[in-house]
């Protein structure tokens, strides 16, 4: 038995993701660099929406190299028009967006600090890249899902949110309004089998410093969950996987928390 699941182990039980055309935001590093990979190794076709262009479109050669498929579009999410021409291009290239996956967010690069401190013009940009852009990627993909009579929207929320971490506010409000977005999106989509849920991650740790979290924090957090060992990017795969697959049609509208049990609700 594996304790730690790994992202192939994990894409092996997921097949009808087969064929899927998937959007991931961010997926130049991190979280999104992995679940793209995952979905590639369903067979899915991942889309690399990452303002990063050497970043994207270096996870887009290793999927590749390694037999995925996968394909580069440098996107600002929080710009109306280049998320249009990312859709498009996708619409262009594959005639289909099944599943979004609203990963891009200001975050490794956040200076921890106290509300007080924060420039109105960070906190506004954190706002226009965490919710604006999801909100904009949102939209942008509907009309494809609409025509289609499917879709997966998953918006990556904070289990901060629920924790009421101290020192990046704009961060916890932009992760909050994305968790107070999907049922209320989810409702308005329902109709044409679109669902849209939000994932809450614990502390995950990636390839990439952060000075979101401490070293002492680190071994706090890790004692607080009951699975007590450091969450990573591939603990979050089965999770995002399975509700972007057909077996989540019902489940919709919800915040799902993978922090390994450090929290309970
Ligand atoms: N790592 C964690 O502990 C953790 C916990 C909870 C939630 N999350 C959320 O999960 C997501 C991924 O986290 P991560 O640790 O990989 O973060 P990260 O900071 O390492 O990666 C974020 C990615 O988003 C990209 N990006 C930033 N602005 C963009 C824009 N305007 N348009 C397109 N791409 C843009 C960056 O270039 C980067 O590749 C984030 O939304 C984060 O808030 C992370």
């Amino acid at each position: 038995m594996n304790a730690y699941p790994t992202a192939a182990m994990v894409a092996r039980d997921f097949a009808s993701l087969q064929g899927r055309v998937a959007i991931i935001t961010g997926a130049g590093q991190g979280i999104g660099r992995v679940l793209a990979k995952a979905f590639a190794q369903c067979g899915a076709i991942s889309v690399i929406a990452e303002l990063n262009a050497a970043k994207g479109e270096a996870v887009t050669k290793e999927i590749v190299d390694a037999g995925g498929k996968a394909f580069a579009a440098t996107t600002d999410v929080s710009s109306e028009d280049s998320v249009a021409d990312m859709v498009a291009l996708v619409e262009r290239h594959f005639g289909r967006v099944d599943i979004l996956v609203n990963n891009a967010g200001i975050f490794s690069t956040l200076e921890m600090r106290p509300f007080d401190q924060i420039p109105l013009e960070e906190w506004e940009r954190v706002l226009r890249v965490n919710v604006t852009g999801a909100f904009l990627c949102s939209r942008a993909v509907l009309p494809a899902m609409r025509r289609a009579g499917w879709g997966r929207i998953i918006h990556m929320a904070s289990g901060a949110v629920t924790l009421g971490r101290p020192n990046y506010l704009h961060y916890i409000a932009s992760k909050g309004a994305l968790a107070g977005m999907t049922g209320s999106m989810a409702r308005e989509v329902g109709a044409h089998s679109i669902t849209v849920n939000a994932i809450l991650p614990g502390a995950t740790f990636t390839e990439i410093e952060r000075k979101t979290v401490t070293p002492e924090q680190k071994v706090r957090i890790i004692s607080q969950q009951c699975i007590p060992r450091a969450e990573t990017a591939d603990d979050l795969v089965g999770t995002v996987l399975f509700l972007a697959s057909d077996s989540s049609a019902f489940l919709t509208g919800q915040c799902l928390t993978v922090d390994g049990g450090a929290t309970h609700r």
